[in-house]
């Protein structure tokens, strides 16, 4: 089977086909699955309805798996497996879950735009999504380049933004939606991260933005000040130019790179209507702050 790879987006996003993930991979078919990766930053493989199982086994061949705690609610887990975020309106026994559940409105969180676990100190490299069951309307998944939005920031607001760290916090983006009832041992696990505002894409060598809903503030600068940039260049990098969305079919895996993307869970009625995706999470190698010192000390 011959890979094929049709750009959907003038900056970001292609369409993967010619290959079976439920299987092993050849390196040469890894090899091109991951040029596609670092060019075109979000894939969408439709047609592939993986088992966890096969879903790890294909994330792991990135890199090594984040594992997800309970941050609010019941501990108990729908899935069972740690390398598994359950990215779904389910309750623990499977029922679509009631408007008063604390866990609801903690995942509504993913309607703001964000970067996986930016909030913490070694954040994510990538995502892999997977769909099992989707509404009749809504539940859009939206993506935005950040490498395309710094390039066409003005001279003068790059040279501004160079070296500046951000403060990144669970926290922060959470209390944006109202939401409090963290599980105890969240706040000990996850205090506030620096990382950096502008960087180098590894995979492409572009310089990029990184930023989250998670952003707090910028290390040094009055916290209002800070939160007024981070506000005005997250809405900046989410102008329509800048966006795919993504409309689910059951069956698709769709892969993002957290280290240049934002993206964001648009509404559904999701009180009535079951969404379950199964997520797994690759995680990065280094704090960006900590590969800078890192590369400016050599
Ligand atoms: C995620 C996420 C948005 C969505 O899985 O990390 O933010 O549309 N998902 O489910
Ligand atoms: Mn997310």
């Amino acid at each position: 089977m011959a890979i094929r790879v049709t750009p959907l987006h003038p900056h970001l996003g292609a369409e993967v086909t010619g290959t079976d993930l439920a299987n092993p991979l050849g390196a040469e078919e890894f090899a091109e699955i991951e040029r596609a990766f670092h060019r075109h930053a979000v894939l969408v493989f439709p047609g592939q309805p993986l088992t966890d199982d096969q879903q790890i086994a294909f994330s792991r061949l990135f890199g090594p798996l984040e594992t997800s705690p309970e941050y609010a609610g019941s501990k108990k887990s729908r899935l069972g497996r740690p390398e598994i975020a359950d990215i779904s309106n389910l309750d623990p026994e499977g029922r679509v879950m009631t408007a008063a559940d604390q866990r609801l409105l903690f995942n509504r969180g993913n309607q703001l735009w964000h970067t996986d676990s930016s909030f913490k100190y070694v954040p994510a490299r990538c995502s892999l999504l997977s769909a099992r069951e989707i509404p009749p309307a809504g539940g859009e998944t939206e993506f935005a380049d950040m490498r395309a939005a710094y390039d066409a920031l003005p001279e003068e607001k790059k040279r501004a933004l160079d070296g500046l760290v951000v403060e990144h916090s669970i926290f922060r983006s959470r209390s944006l939606i109202g939401f409090r009832e963290f599980n105890e041992e969240i706040g000990r696990e996850l205090p506030p991260v620096p990382q950096l505002l502008v960087r180098r894409h590894p995979g492409s060598g572009r310089k990029t933005l990184y930023l989250a809903s998670h952003a707090s503030h910028i290390v040094g600068w009055p916290v209002e000040e800070g939160r007024k940039l981070i506000e005005e260049l997250i809405a900046f990098a989410t102008e329509p130019r800048f966006v795919y969305q993504h409309r689910w079919r059951v069956g698709d895996l769709v892969m993002w790179d957290d280290r240049c993307t934002m993206h964001r869970g648009r509404p559904y009625d999701d009180t009535r209507y079951r969404r379950d995706m199964h997520r797994t999470t690759v995680s990065d190698e280094l704090n960006s702050v900590e590969r800078e010192r890192g590369t400016a000390a050599a």
